[in-house]
This record gives C-alpha cells, sequence and structure tokens, in this order.
C-alpha cells in the first residue's frame, strides 16, 4: 500500500510539473509545447481571445501515434488546420517558438517541420479569433500565417488564393496528405485525382455564375461560397448557403468537397460534392464498377463483367478474368471491352485524345502509347479518349448518353512457365500484364505484368506519401525484368524534388534519388528528345529495359507523363570514370585499369551483338563508364541515341562533350556503325593509360619547343597535347613507358603499356573496316586473341588532329594545373612538319571544326 501511495505521489509530482498552463492569444519565444506537458488540456495550449479557436499538439482520432501541430475549432473539436500533416510527432514531441519561427521536433530532437526563415526575428505567435496562427514581428507585422498555407480546409475570413491548392488528408486520423485535391482555374473552381480533374463547380445547379473575370480567391463567409474575380471584388461564381456563424469548406479524405456548419458538437453537411459518389475516381478501387444503389450516397462497387474481383483481402480492385483456355500468346495484347453504359469518371472533363478515328485506329493509338491504360470510343463523332498513367473506378449509368463503348488494355498471362518467378513470388495471385509499347516483333519482350498488390485502398492510401510502392500499385506494372513506370510525383519525392546533381549527359541531367524502400537511384532528366517524343521514348525503353549485362547500368524505371521524360538506373556508387581517371583522389592502379577496360569492352560487345538487336552506343566516354563496388566498370546511356533525329545527334555529339571521342566519319556523314563504338572506345582506352583526357592541357616542364614559334603547341606557360597523336608517336619509336600516366610510373611494365596502347591505336584506326570488334577487343585484353598492330596509314589522320589541337589549345584557357608532365610530348607534337599534316589531309577536313576536335568540355 505504501507503496502505491508512493508511486501515486511520484505520478502527481511529476504530472504538476510537466503540465502547463494555456495561454490566451498570445505567446511569445521562447515558447515550448508538447501534448505531454499539456496533457490535462488535450495538448492545447493556446486559446483565442474569446476561446473560438485553440492551438494544440493534438492527435486526431482515437490513434496515439501521430500528433500534429492543428488549430481547432473548439466547439465542435473540429481540425481546421495542421502544421506537420506528412510528419507526425509522438505524444512527446514538441512544438517551440523561437525568434526564428516555429520548429516541430521528436523526442530526441530530431526536426519534423518548421516555418521558413523570415527576414526579421519573430516576436509573438497569435491565434485570432477567425482560426489564423500568426507570426509576428516586433512592429506587429505578419511574418507569416497559417491561412496562407491551407491543409485541406478553409474557415470564413479565409481566401484560397489562385495559386494553392487544398489537399486531402488520407482519412480522418492520419492528416497526411492524400490523392485529392480542390485547386482553383481561371475561370473555376475543380476537384482533382492525380491531376484528372474530376468535378467543376461552375457546373453545379446551385452555383451562379456571374462574370467573366479571371478567378483570385475563393472565400466562404456566412452567406455563401464565393470565387472572387481578379479585378476589385467582383464575384465569377457564388453559392447561396443558409446563415451559420462557424463554416468549413473541405476537401474529404473521401474525396468529396464538402461544406459543413456546426451547431455546438453537431454537423450539417450543407453541400457535398460530387453529389454523385459514383463520380470520385477511387471509389470502388482500381477498374471497379460503381452502381447507384438507393440513393446516390450510397454506391455499391462490383467487378465489370469480364473482370473479377482481386482476391488479395481488402482490396477493391478487380482484375480481368483469367482465361488460360484462349491460349493467347502471352506477348499479345488484347482489349477487355467493357458494357454498354459503363464510362469513366473522367471522359466527362477531358477532351478526347483524337477525333474521327475509328475504333480500331483508337485502339492501336493505345496499343502504341506505353503508358495508355485503356480507350473510350464515341461511335457517332469518332472521338477516342485514352486513359493513361492511372486507372480509376468505372461508373455504370443507365443512361447511355453519348455511346462511349470502353476497352482496358491487358494481356492475359498464357502460361504460367513465361513468368515463373511471378506466380512462385505471389502464389495464388492472379496476373495480368498491361502491354507496353507494341510495335511489331521488336517488343515481344514488352509485357508489362500487373502484380495486384493486397493493399486495401485504405491501406495503399495511408502509405502514400512514406511507400512510393503503394502508389505503384495504382499504377499496376511490376515487370520482372522490365522497367517499372513512375509517377512523376514519385520521381520528384524520391529526388526531393531534383536536389542533387549528379551528372550531366548529351541527354539531360541526373539527380540522385532514393525510392521509399531506401534504393539509391539515379534519376535521368531527359531533354533532348526528338519531336517524335513519347512513342519513341517509349519503344526505346522498352527495349532498353530487356538488356541485361554485368557490365551494363540497369534501367530500372521510366516516367512518360506531361512531356516529361524520365529515366531511373541503378546507382552507382563510384561516380563516371572520369572523375576517378582524372579526378583527384587515389589513384587507379594498373590492375584496375585494366580491369575497367575488360568490363566496359564486354559491355559494349554485348550491346553489339549479345542482344536481340544490335545497339549502337554513339556516346562512349569515360562520362558513360560508371563504377560500382569494387571498380565494377558499367556502360550507361546506352540505347538512347535511337531517340535523337540525325540533326539532333550530331548536334548533341558535337555540343555535348564527345569531341574527343567522335570517329571520322561522324564528320563525315558516312555510315555510323558500331566501329564508331570501337574508335571512342579506343579513345578511352588511351586515356586509361595516361590517365589524362586526350585533349587536356599539360603544364609542360622543358621547354624544347620553347615559345620560339617553331611550333604551334605552346602557350607561353602550357603545352596542349593531342595524345592520341603522341602515342602514336611513342608506338613507332617503341617507348611505350613513356605513354603511362607519371603517377604510376615505376608500376608498369612496358608490356603492360604496350598491350593497351597497341590495342588503343588498332580501334581508332580511320577506315572503320580496319577497328577489331568489340568482342575481339575482348578477347585481346584477356589475352585469348593475338594483339593486333596497329595500321600506321590509317592512323595518319591523328597527326592532322594534333596539330589543330595545338593551334587552338593556344587559345585555351590552362584549366589543368596538374603536375602530369609529358616532356616529350610538346617536342613530338613539334616535329609534326607541316609538310606531314599536309600529306594527311583527308577528304572531310573541311568539315571539321576546330571545335569539333578540341578543348575538353
Ligand atoms: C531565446 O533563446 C535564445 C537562445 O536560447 C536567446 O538568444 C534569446 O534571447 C531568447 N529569447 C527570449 C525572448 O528569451
Ligand atoms: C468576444 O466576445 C465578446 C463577448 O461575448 C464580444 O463582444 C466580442 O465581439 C467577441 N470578440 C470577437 C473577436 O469575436
Ligand atoms: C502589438 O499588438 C499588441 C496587442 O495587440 C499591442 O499590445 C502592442 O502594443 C502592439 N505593438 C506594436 C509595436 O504595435
Ligand atoms: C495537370 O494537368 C494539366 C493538364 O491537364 C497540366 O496543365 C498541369 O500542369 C498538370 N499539373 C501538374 C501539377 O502537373
Ligand atoms: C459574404 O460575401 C459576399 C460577397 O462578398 C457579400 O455580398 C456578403 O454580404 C457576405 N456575407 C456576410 C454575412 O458578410
Ligand atoms: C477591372 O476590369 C475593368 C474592365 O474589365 C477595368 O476597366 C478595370 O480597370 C479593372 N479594375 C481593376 C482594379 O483591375
Ligand atoms: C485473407 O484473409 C483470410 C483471413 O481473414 C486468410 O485466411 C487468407 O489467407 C487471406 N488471403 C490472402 C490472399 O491474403
Ligand atoms: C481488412 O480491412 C479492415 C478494415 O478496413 C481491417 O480491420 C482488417 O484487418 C483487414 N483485413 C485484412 C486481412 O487485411
Ligand atoms: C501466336 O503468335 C503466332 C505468331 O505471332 C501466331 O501465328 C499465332 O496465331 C498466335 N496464336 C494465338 C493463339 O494467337
Ligand atoms: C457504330 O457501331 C456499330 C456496330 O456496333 C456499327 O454498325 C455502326 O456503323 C457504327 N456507327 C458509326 C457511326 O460508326
Amino acid at each position: 500500500m505504501d507503496f502505491l501511495i508512493l508511486i501515486l505521489n511520484v505520478f502527481f509530482l511529476s504530472f504538476s510539473l510537466v503540465s502547463a498552463v494555456s495561454f490566451t492569444e498570445f505567446v511569445y519565444p521562447n515558447f515550448t509545447a508538447s501534448n505531454l506537458r499539456h496533457v490535462d488540456a488535450s495538448g492545447s495550449f493556446l486559446f483565442s481571445s474569446n476561446g473560438t479557436f485553440k492551438a494544440a499538439i493534438f492527435n486526431p482520432g482515437s490513434q496515439q501515434i501521430r500528433f500534429y501541430l492543428c488549430v481547432i475549432h473548439v466547439e465542435s473539436n473540429t481540425v481546421i488546420w495542421s502544421a506537420n500533416r506528412d510528419s507526425p510527432v509522438s505524444k512527446s514531441g514538441t512544438m517551440t517558438l523561437s525568434g526564428n519561427g516555429i520548429s516541430i521536433t521528436e523526442e530526441g530532437g530530431s526536426l519534423r517541420w518548421s516555418t521558413p526563415p523570415f527576414q526579421s526575428l519573430v516576436s509573438a505567435l497569435r491565434l485570432t479569433e477567425t482560426g489564423n496562427l500568426v507570426l509576428l514581428d516586433r512592429y506587429n507585422a505578419t511574418l507569416w500565417e497559417s491561412f496562407r498555407n491551407p491543409t485541406d480546409t478553409i474557415v470564413i475570413g479565409q481566401e484560397l488564393r489562385a495559386e494553392t491548392v487544398l489537399l486531402s488528408a488520407v482519412s480522418n486520423d492520419d492528416l497526411s496528405v492524400g490523392n485529392y485535391g480542390l485547386a482553383l482555374t481561371l475561370s473555376d473552381a475543380t476537384l482533382l485525382w492525380k491531376n484528372l480533374t474530376y468535378w467543376k463547380l461552375s457546373m453545379e445547379t446551385k452555383a451562379y455564375v456571374n462574370s467573366g473575370y479571371a478567378v483570385e480567391f475563393l472565400a466562404v463567409n456566412q452567406t455563401g461560397l464565393y470565387l472572387f474575380g481578379r479585378n476589385g471584388s467582383a464575384v465569377v461564381i457564388k453559392v447561396n448557403l443558409p446563415l451559420s456563424e462557424f463554416r468549413t469548406a473541405k476537401i474529404d479524405a473521401s474525396g468529396q468537397f464538402i461544406i459543413s456548419s456546426f451547431f455546438g458538437v453537431a454537423q450539417r453537411h450543407e453541400f457535398v460534392w460530387p453529389i454523385d459518389a459514383c463520380q470520385i475516381p477511387f471509389v470502388c478501387g482500381k477498374i471497379g464498377l460503381c452502381t447507384n444503389g438507393v440513393s446516390v450516397n450510397s454506391p455499391a462497387c462490383s467487378c465489370p463483367s469480364g473482370f473479377r474481383l482481386s482476391a488479395s483481402n481488402n482490396s477493391t480492385n478487380c482484375l480481368p478474368v483469367d482465361d488460360d483456355n484462349k491460349g493467347l500468346n502471352s506477348s499479345r495484347l488484347s482489349f477487355v471491352q467493357l458494357d454498354y453504359g459503363v464510362d469513366y469518371f473522367a471522359n466527362d472533363f477531358t477532351l478526347p485524345t483524337n477525333y474521327g478515328v475509328d475504333l480500331s485506329q483508337c485502339r492501336d493509338l493505345c496499343s502504341q502509347d506505353c503508358s495508355c491504360l485503356g480507350i473510350f470510343h464515341e461511335n457517332t463523332s469518332g472521338s477516342c479518349y485514352k486513359l493513361e498513367n492511372v486507372l480509376g473506378s468505372l461508373i455504370s449509368r443507365s443512361t447511355t448518353r453519348n455511346n462511349r463503348l470502353g476497352f482496358i488494355k491487358t494481356v492475359i498471362r498464357a502460361s504460367p512457365t513465361d513468368f515463373g518467378v511471378l506466380s512462385n513470388d505471389e502464389a495464388g495471385f492472379p496476373v495480368i500484364a498491361v502491354v507496353l509499347p507494341l510495335s511489331g516483333f521488336l517488343f515481344l519482350f514488352a509485357i508489362a505484368i500487373l502484380l495486384w498488390r493486397r493493399y486495401s485502398l485504405e491501406e495503399k492510401v495511408k502509405k502514400k506519401k512514406q511507400s512510393f510502392k503503394n502508389s505503384l500499385s495504382d499504377l499496376e506494372f511490376t515487370i520482372p525484368g522490365l522497367p517499372l513506370h513512375f509517377d512523376y510525383e514519385e520521381l520528384q519525392t524520391a529526388t526531393e524534388n531534383f536536389k542533387t546533381k549528379i551528372g550531366t549527359g548529351g541527354f539531360g541531367t541526373v539527380y540522385k534519388g532514393k525510392l521509399p524502400d531506401k534504393t539509391p537511384v539515379a534519376v535521368k532528366r531527359i531533354t533532348n528528345i526528338g519531336a517524335q517524343g513519347k512513342k519513341d521514348f517509349c519503344t526505346e525503353i522498352a527495349v532498353i529495359g530487356n538488356i541485361h549485362h554485368v557490365n551494363l547500368v540497369k534501367l530500372k524505371g521510366y516516367c512518360a507523363q506531361r512531356r516529361q521524360w524520365l529515366l531511373v538506373y541503378e546507382y552507382m556508387n563510384r561516380g563516371s570514370l572520369d572523375r576517378t581517371l582524372f579526378g583527384p583522389g587515389p589513384v587507379l592502379e594498373w590492375a584496375e585499369r585494366v580491369e575497367i577496360a575488360i568490363g566496359a569492352a564486354r559491355g559494349l560487345a554485348y550491346l553489339h551483338s549479345g542482344c536481340e538487336r544490335k545497339i549502337i552506343h554513339c556516346d562512349v566516354k569515360p562520362e558513360n563508364i560508371l563504377l560500382h563496388d569494387r571498380l565494377q566498370a558499367k556502360i550507361s546511356d546506352f540505347g538512347l541515341s535511337k531517340l535523337l533525329t540525325r540533326e539532333q545527334s550530331s548536334l548533341f555529339t558535337t555540343m555535348r562533350g564527345t569531341r574527343g571521342y567522335l570517329a571520322p566519319e561522324w564528320l563525315t556523314s558516312s555510315a555510323v556503325s558500331e566501329k564508331t563504338d570501337v574508335y571512342s572506345f579506343g579513345m578511352v582506352l588511351l586515356e586509361l593509360v595516361s590517365g589524362r583526357k586526350n585533349c587536356g592541357l599539360v603544364t609542360k616542364s622543358h621547354s624544347r619547343g620553347g615559345n620560339s614559334g617553331s611550333s604551334s603547341v605552346c602557350s607561353s606557360s602550357a603545352g596542349a597535347i593531342y595524345f592520341p597523336f603522341y602515342a602514336l608517336e611513342m608506338h613507332e619509336q617503341g617507348r611505350y613507358l613513356e605513354l603511362v600516366d607519371p603517377r604510376l610510373r615505376g608500376r608498369v611494365t612496358s608490356e603492360d603499356a604496350e598491350k593497351l596502347v597497341r590495342l588503343g591505336l588498332c580501334c581508332v584506326h580511320e577506315e572503320p573496316g580496319l577497328r577489331p570488334t568489340m568482342v575481339s577487343v575482348v578477347g585481346m585484353l584477356e589475352g585469348e586473341v593475338a594483339l593486333c598492330n596497329p595500321r600506321i596509314e590509317s592512323l595518319n589522320f591523328l597527326r592532322f588532329y594534333g596539330r589543330r589541337f595545338a593551334e587552338d589549345s593556344v587559345m585555351e584557357e590552362t584549366k589543368n594545373n596538374g603536375a602530369m608532365v609529358f616532356p616529350d610530348a610538346a617536342a613530338a607534337a613539334a616535329n609534326v612538319s607541316d609538310n606531314s599534316t599536309r600529306n594527311a589531309t583527308h577528304r572531310y577536313l573541311s568539315y571539321i571544326s576546330s571545335q569539333q576536335i578540341s578543348g575538353p568540355r
């Protein structure tokens, strides 16, 4: 008993210690609140002057794990705003008001949310009688206010500006961002699901459209809902509402826009839009068929004919009926026809993608488009609607207004052995496939398998923010070996809005990202895409995605949405070869360089001869050779050159850093073949030998050539050497060690160096036919094939390049302060007589501008 009293004493003692008073209207820095500290008031620490609203660290619903800094309407206990909706804290998480603003930290100090930085110090936090949480500076000027940063609700006195969006919560007790939104357009207020419109205010019978002014903001007051025009206060659209002192307009977790009035704890829904619940995009899950029951507010869900309910528990998604006996080829897509009268929520809000096409043309349009998941076709007008990227629920209409006939694109698995991995993995799960770009024989493998997840809609939505896998499950494709389709938003999240740039290539910029399962990835945002754009893109990624080789960077996924083309690659933790080879840091040992050369050669050999279709890389260079743990080399960017038109590709190769690796035939419009890659690989080999860029500048230590003007090689302090030419000279003299990276001297034998130099020179023969194939390059590197002998007559062009380069380099700044010195190089260059270069003049010389052959990037 004593013990119990002791415990109670301790309890009350500590309770009175942590329990704190609540404040009215203002709190001042340095102030701290937590649910635990204000536990006797359910976390409330600040009330507005008349007590209408309060601010609290609050856990909505009955759960005890997610606490938010909220503004709450006291009488009805309605949350009207939350600060950290996507980063809840635990019961002991704290909110701190300091001179810098509000910050919310988890127990232990990790920051979960904060207000943006301000110019001046915060001197007070005020909660107004309208429910606005305001940060004031010492002149009482507003630095920040919750009304300008709405979550899913607006109240009387608040304005929803055109540039802001209300985003639904996932559920009533999980306030994180869900899938539905309310946004203003120039003339209307619209509801959106994954950027698809599903409702417009102007089409409501209760809405009065007053004027054609451009909309500036939406507001509710005691007598109505209004869209105000930009011009003064002209009302663009109004909806009259019964008089009420407290009312909210909220985009509900259900997807409906609800205006409610509160009378004490009683709540009255004054308006619920869309009135027809079947018009809510995901009301019945994916492909679920929504039928209005007795009232429009009690929709019934079923699967359309030809589909059945997903066998996974709690899933409302529907799947095509598995139809083995049709013996469909697994690579053949089909369109499952929906019944007459079945419509789709988005059809009324989007324009047809094509007009005047017949059904089979409409299907073809969809077949060729990897992001197309289904179609609706209007027989009478020949309109074709493509359902792209996401699929929501279907609507069963008793009256078929427009005779739209719908089809869902599927491929039904024919032979279980084809996708054995899948069926073992998820035993008992039905599997359907969605065909990616289909364009003839090339895409036999371009099959995307739909793996229906076990998640219920709710679970799915709950985890949306954390796990994009779930939102992928909305979307469908999980394909063994084939790339995943990503939503643009997912990649935005994965890369923290393209924050960390890790490279720039010929096709665009590469960003580091992290998938929700923590897998690091490299996301390439393609900018130089041909006008053909999307179709080619889809075609190519299907091909690229099918290529798997240990020396090729794996394509994990893609996104082709809203004119954005993104590729998601495996992340290579050691970066690209150029950084390791040319950059500071530990020097690459010879054996490592040989390993890298072999790896890269194997990758290219596979591209040239190992795949179903020969793939010419067209842009082989150290930047495109990526290194993984233990310096495993992998080729990146393969398969992309197809996306470019000829003009674009020559543009990109000349403009974007391939200069030093460009085979002569690129400049002469003659046929580009896999030997073009061999040339570039040869250039890379030579760079591996020297440890510097072929076109780099070298600081001269000796001045044998001097400034005398006898050579054009040197500017006053820097010598510019076209290394391949120097390599040719040294090869002729048998002085291979001269060519080796000075940092490795003493650790490389002449035989080692000779092997790579000779092979490198063979690869850069001007006559493509004289260059070895990549397969024999691999053989030579591995020592299984006899080493080739460089043919001088096909290498003389290097002398010309060397001279042009040297001339140009006089004008170049010395970019390289490195101590890498090739004492004989300048002299060798200087020895090139005018005669020899004239003799080496080639047919294509007139095409070559100095820019094209010289200049490090
Ligand atoms: C708040 O704390 C900071 C540092 O802890 C201090 O510099 C500042 O003077 C304090 N402000 C007030 C109003 O006490
Ligand atoms: C607060 O309440 C008092 C008395 O009930 C009232 O006169 C006053 O107008 C109210 N203030 C606000 C801002 O609502
Ligand atoms: C700021 O507002 C408070 C409360 O309304 C008032 O007491 C104070 O004098 C004001 N300060 C200034 C600088 O206006
Ligand atoms: C949503 O789609 C519209 C076209 O329907 C487009 O203009 C807009 O940029 C998209 N919004 C976002 C956030 O991508
Ligand atoms: C609500 O706003 C409208 C439009 O500005 C205005 O005409 C009306 O008088 C307002 N109602 C109240 C109660 O203030
Ligand atoms: C409002 O629009 C009218 C014409 O549409 C224009 O004459 C007037 O200047 C505008 N007023 C403001 C405040 O922009
Ligand atoms: C669904 O849940 C039941 C229990 O409620 C369980 O026995 C069954 O194995 C589950 N099925 C799947 C596919 O998860
Ligand atoms: C199905 O969902 C309900 C609530 O939505 C949940 O209580 C139940 O555990 C779920 N069952 C399974 C097997 O996931
Ligand atoms: C399977 O594909 C082959 C060749 O594409 C075709 O000849 C055959 O008819 C197809 N079988 C079925 C059942 O569609
Ligand atoms: C509509 O489809 C039917 C077959 O379902 C066809 O006979 C008819 O010609 C079509 N009408 C038009 C205008 O294409």
